[in-house]
């Protein structure tokens, strides 16, 4: 028993002024509180157990998560380092597919800028003559004829500057394009892209195989208004579609050599709609199947033979479409008829 009831039980009994029965009545109460206290020690002492154990539950606790969050931290650490590696690589093989595209640009460009060269050169020949001309007539004293064989020069020098202008740009067209920065948007007529590209993709092709043909049918939508892009982005986009287009095309007219019903045609739309522009390449060539259709859009993916392709053709028009522009980039196809590429970039004017 607790020492105080103890005492106090103890101080009871010696109490004379009490009957045995008031003393009974209180020693069975005094009882009762010490079983009460006895329980309610036994109980404080269950608690702080429990208490002691949770204490140690938790530090192990904390100690584990203290571990995981280590762990994390690492894995983080980890994940930042290999996404900058993916990174670097990416811009890498970004930088690799402008360079490819950018060679198969080259046949189109030389093709492009032998045309001005010709009228810059063709224009000085003449020149050269007008002037022995000029020479002869001040010699003469006709000053009459000097006159209009000044003004014939003066009209000829005009021409050349302005073809050397064309030359420039198209110089400067295919410096942008190789450039790895990406470039600041800029208002654009998509019409005059669209016809620039197919050029340089044809010529292009042709460079290559000169036993190639194909049609092109072009329905540019004249109310176009110009849209903040970045061109040269684009132009890869209608690049690579394009040339996507005339080789199934041209697979098709050569697997098929006795059809002659079969006519190569790849056809480039432009719509404006409410809200966006919207750009179809269309062709009637292979079509894909819907096992190569999941694919398309992967990088790396490629059914050209090893050399012919990289297969970062379409995931980096992806890219640019809906990363560089906010838009979308989608297709339709029916095996051995043909494809439409279908390009929708929203209308934002600055
Ligand atoms: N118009 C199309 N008709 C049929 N198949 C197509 C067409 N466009 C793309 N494909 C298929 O999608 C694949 C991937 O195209 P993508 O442009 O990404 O790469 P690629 O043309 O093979 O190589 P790269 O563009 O790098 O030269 C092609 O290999 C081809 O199988
Ligand atoms: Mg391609």
């Amino acid at each position: 028993m607790n020492n105080q009831l103890q005492t106090i039980q103890d101080i009871i009994q010696q109490i004379d002024l009490l009957s045995q029965s008031d003393k009974d009545v209180l020693m069975k109460a005094i009882k009762d509180a010490d079983l009460q206290f006895t329980i309610t020690e036994f109980k404080l002492d269950r608690t702080e157990k429990v208490k002691r154990t949770t204490a140690i539950l938790l530090e192990e606790t904390i100690e584990e998560l203290e571990q995981k969050r280590k762990a994390v931290e690492d894995s983080h650490e980890a994940l930042i380092k290999s996404m900058e590696e993916l990174k670097a690589t990416q811009s890498q093989l970004v930088h690799a597919e402008k360079m490819a595209s950018l060679g198969e640009l080259t046949a189109g460009i030389a093709h492009e800028i032998q045309n001005p060269l010709n009228f810059v050169k063709n224009f000085s020949e003449v020149n050269t003559e007008l002037i022995e001309e000029l020479k002869e007539e001040i010699t003469n004293g006709d000053m009459e004829e000097v006159k209009a064989i000044a003004n014939d020069i003066a009209d000829n020098e005009q021409k050349i500057i302005h073809h050397g202008k064309r030359a420039d740009g198209i110089v400067k067209g295919m410096l942008q394009h190789s450039r790895t920065v990406t470039s600041d948007k800029e208002p654009t007529d998509i019409n005059i892209l669209v016809d620039e590209y197919l050029r340089l993709a044809y010529h292009g092709l042709r460079a290559k195989d000169k036993n190639f043909n194909a049609d092109f049918k072009t329905e540019l939508d004249k109310t176009l208004p110009k849209i903040d892009v970045i061109p040269q982005d684009i132009g890869r986009v209608l690049l690579n579609l394009i040339n996507n287009a005339l080789y199934t095309v041209s697979e098709k007219s050569k697997n098929n050599p006795d059809n002659k019903k079969y006519k190569p045609l790849v056809s480039v739309s432009t719509k404006k709609t409410n809200t966006q522009v919207e750009i179809k390449v269309t062709d009637n060539g292979n079509g894909i199947s819907g096992s190569i259709l999941k694919k398309i859009f992967q990088p790396f993916f490629t059914t050209k033979p090893t050399g012919e392709g990289t297969g970062l053709g379409l995931s980096l028009s992806y890219d640019i479409i809906s990363k560089g522009h906010g838009g979308k980039l989608s297709v339709e196809t029916k095996e051995n008829e043909g494809t439409e590429f279908i390009i929708q970039i929203p209308i934002i004017t600055s």
